[in-house]
């Protein structure tokens, strides 16, 4: 099954180029007709606006041959408005799916720190989310779905915008998984212990990661997947990166 992963969209209240990157990005998704989920990994909207919700679902449902959606929430989202505009369609918010026989965990690390050493655009993962997370991981495969990366990708500056209890989410890595996250605006594959942490490009714009503080770049459009079984276990190959 391939896996479409658009993410970091950063749709303003009023549409503008970000909402033509998108749109194109659907067109190719839409045309590919072999089986395929659609994960939108988070900042969906630039702040958290209805308006910019309400425009995503308007173009997915445009997209006809997309029936398997899936969205969670990033930094820049509010996942109760997000859950209200995407109410009813085939945008889906959940803690746990499976598609065409893969069965996929979504962890929300959208909730504020609850201290004050991280930075503006940090995250947190809840206690319940944390045992949900365990559970869930403890004896099946999963592919483990989250807007901020799990485990370091990058330097100091992106550490401070990441999960603030990072060390709790991967404590539950008894064997190894995939996640597929967003919010580096970059594209990872990076293996440490059970995790193996891939990131795909962002929409809206990239961000240059050599940098020692966050700098924009033009390397942006979407990230694709192939995900198998082999042996019991949900293999994912990179297939590409698609740029806009
Ligand atoms: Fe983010």
């Amino acid at each position: 099954m391939k896996i479409y992963q658009i993410t970091d969209t950063h749709l303003a209240e009023a549409s503008n180029d970000l909402d033509t990157n998108l749109i194109r990005l659907l067109d190719i998704v839409n045309q590919d007709k072999d089986d395929k989920v659609l994960l939108l990994t988070g900042d969906l909207a630039n702040a958290a606006v209805p308006a910019a919700y309400q425009r995503i679902r308007t173009y997915l449902e445009a997209c006809e041959s997309i029936t398997h959606c899936y969205a969670l929430a990033g930094n820049h989202d509010d996942l109760h408005v997000m859950k209200a505009c995407f109410k009813g369609n085939k945008i889906k918010i959940r803690k746990s799916a499976i598609v065409n026989g893969f069965p996929f965990h979504f962890l929300d690390t959208s909730q504020k720190p609850l201290g004050n050493d991280m930075d503006l655009g940090a995250g947190r993962v809840t206690n319940r989310e944390i045992a949900a997370l365990r559970k869930a991981i403890r004896k099946t495969p999963k592919l483990i779905v989250s807007h901020h990366p799990i485990i370091d990708v990058s330097g100091q500056w992106f550490k401070q915008i990441g999960i603030e209890n990072q060390a709790d989410v991967v404590r539950c890595f008894n064997h190894k998984r995939t996640v597929i996250s967003g919010h580096a605006h970059h594209y990872f594959d990076i293996e440490q212990g059970n995790v193996r942490q891939l990131v795909g490009i962002a929409s809206a714009y990239g961000f240059e990661h050599q940098s020692n503080t966050p700098q924009r770049n033009s390397y942006l459009g979407m990230s694709i997947y192939k995900a198998s079984w082999s042996q019991g276990e949900i293999c994912v190959e990179h297939l590409n990166n698609y740029l806009l």
